[in-house]
């Protein structure tokens, strides 16, 4: 369906037309005076240079040819040559109905689907999840449900981080515990046991403890730099633990990804692209893309435009071990091979977009790609606490998922229990879906790229921009539709949304009409904050017209209630449609 703006804009133009001007000055735009009219075309202005004559006298001519049309209410020429434009209650409520006949109200998709991939999540076995792994499954999610939404094939890849030297590290603290496992035994030949020697919370535990006594014993770091090199290169016992730590670790993340409403079509690892990298080195060597500097093996992707200083990029150290880089580049390689994608898309914190900016270069230079292969990095910003600095634990440590997540769900519970009777088990049910709602509007609504403070307060408040309001809009509207179906009213398929009775009514709907403008922009932008923007204003605007009208009523004649139940139920749909493309979802009651 063409979009509202855009048909307007067809009628204005051809009004530029017959006045012998040319179409382009006939654009309209959104109003920014809306206290005086919705749309407006500046286009008098620009065709006044062009033609040699005064805006106002071009602006009246305009106003002259479309004093009658049907789509416009009021239109006026001001000075100093702006065109106003109201435009007619029928067209409007007529624009409405075709919206709610067409499918996904009338958003028309992407023309040529691409296949995207999305490189999102990013966790590592063995290390717990943070904050910036939350962001980026949050925001990661989102623009997966927007491209998916748009008729592009979107595959999300987890990209598991298990082939550094954490493993190393785990492994090599175990063998400092438990130097009897069997795994470490150099002259066993046999089957290693199935079950793994560690629980994931025995994991998580031994990480950071592991990583803390490296720092003050140099020896064990080593250690665990050979465990992970033998590893790597096939040593027995190091795989079966490595491989017990991949099966351990993915069992929880899929738990705790489920939880955040979080999935992925590839639980794609790091290791899987090792096997691509000797070709890959010998390719780059062969075709004289590679050289050697210091013992390393580098691309150079510095270009004379660079402003700021670029390195070049590390295929091999010097002792010929791989790096992070490695991997990516393999990776890349591996993807084209087995999906062939038009666009890859990676997100995590934006301090690694210089470790990206290099890759895409050296992907692109050594030919590892398409020509029109588009490689894109999104970066985001650092969640902060309400000092401005990155959020952390009381106690000063790095705030683990879990404990955010609960913090959330706890302060949400609390206030659905502060004043209601509610059955417990039904209160935690709901408190986790809206304080994931809470947790990934308040992440969303901003721009992916800036950083924002973390306010538990707002991000739960059951009123202004929050998650938790909108839910409470879709529960407060649903309950109306339930109501109605408990009057026995029913409606007739052939009702229709009527003309609006008020001005609030009108601007509601004139929302309504923004919804394919909106996941245009939230689409082209990639910017999940656009639908916060887009149903914060929506859900406000169904309050103000709520307040001043009685939904369900007896005074209401059969059209009228048909109309406020039909655009009710629309407005409950959009909300729905785009939470889900937030990635979260509404309780049934709050
Ligand atoms: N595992 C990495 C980390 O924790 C993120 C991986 C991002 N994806 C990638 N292809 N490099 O920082």
């Amino acid at each position: 369906m063409k979009k509202l703006i855009d048909l307007l804009s067809e009628d204005v133009k051809q009004a530029f037309v017959s006045k012998g001007y040319e179409e382009r000055f006939g654009i309209v735009t959104l109003s920014n005076r809306p206290d005086l009219c919705q749309y407006q075309c500046n286009g008098a202005m620009a065709a006044a240079k062009a033609y040699k004559k005064a805006p106002i006298s071009i602006a009246q001519e305009i106003v002259e040819v479309l004093q009658d049309n049907s789509k416009i209410k009021e239109i006026t020429a001001i000075m100093p040559g702006f065109i106003n434009i109201n435009i007619s209650d029928e067209f409007l409520a007529e624009y409405i109905n075709n919206m709610r006949k067409s499918k996904d109200f009338g958003c028309e998709k992407e023309a040529a689907p691409k296949k995207i991939i999305i490189d999102y999540g990013g966790p590592n076995i063995a290390k717990p999840l943070h904050v910036g792994h939350m962001r980026s499954a949050i925001i990661g999610e989102s623009l997966k449900r927007i491209f998916k939404y748009m008729g592009n094939d979107a595959i999300g890849d987890v990209h598991l981080g298990d082939w550094g030297t954490p493993m190393g590290l785990v492994i090599a603290e175990l063998k400092r515990r438990k130097p009897d496992l069997i795994y470490f035994d150099e002259g066993y030949t046999g089957e290693y046991p199935s079950k793994a020697p560690f629980t994931i919370s025995e994991l998580e535990e031994i990480y950071p403890a592991a990583s803390a006594y490296s720092k003050e014993n140099p020896e064990f770091l080593e250690e665990a730099k050979r465990i992970t090199f033998l590893m790597q290169n096939g040593h027995r016992g190091y795989m079966a633990l490595w491989k017990h730590m991949q099966d351990v670790s993915v069992t929880d993340l899929k738990k705790i990804y489920d939880n955040l409403n979080v999935s992925f079509e590839l639980w794609k690892k790091e290791s899987d692209a090792q096997p691509y990298i000797n070709d890959m080195v010998e390719y780059l060597k062969k075709n004289n893309y590679a050289r050697i500097s210091d013992g390393a093996l580098v691309v150079d992707v510095k270009e004379e435009t660079d402003t700021k200083e670029i390195p070049p990029f590390m295929v091999l150290k010097s002792d010929g071990a791989t790096l992070y880089s490695t991997t990516d580049l393999a990776t890349i390689v591996e993807r084209m091979e087995l999906f062939n994608p038009d666009h890859i898309i990676y997100i995590t914190d934006k301090r690694q977009e210089l470790h990206f900016e290099v890759l895409f270069r050296c992907a692109k230079k050594a030919k590892l790609v398409n020509e029109g292969t588009k490689l894109q990095f999104i970066g985001f910003g650092t969640m902060n606490g309400k000092d401005g600095k990155p959020f952390k634990t009381r106690d000063g440590g790095v705030l683990r998922l879990e404990y955010l997540i609960k913090m959330v769900t706890d302060e949400v519970y609390r206030k659905i229990m502060e004043n209601r009777s509610i059955d417990e088990e039904e209160a935690k049910d709901i408190a986790s879906k809206v304080g994931l709602a809470a947790l990934k509007y308040g992440d969303l609504s901003n721009q992916a790229s800036k950083d924002y403070v973390f306010d538990l307060e707002r991000f739960t408040s059951f009123e202004g921009n929050s998650g938790p309001y909108i839910l409470y809009t879709i529960v407060r509207i649903k309950s109306i539709l339930e109501k109605f179906g408990d009057t026995g009213r029913s409606i007739s398929p052939d009702m229709n949304i009527l003309p609006a009775y008020t001005p609030l009514e009108r601007e509601l709907m004139l929302q309504i009409t923004r919804f394919s403008d909106m996941i245009h922009a939230a689409y082209e932008e990639q910017a999940p904050h656009r639908i916060c923007q887009y149903i914060y204003d929506l859900a406000d605007k169904f309050s103000s017209f709520y307040h001043e009208t009685k939904i369900i009523s007896d005074d209401n004649s059969d059209e009228r209630q048909a109309s406020l139940i039909c655009m009710i139920t629309m407005v409950h749909d959009i909300l729905r449609t785009c939470i889900y493309l937030l990635g979260f979802e509404a309780p049934d009651r709050m």
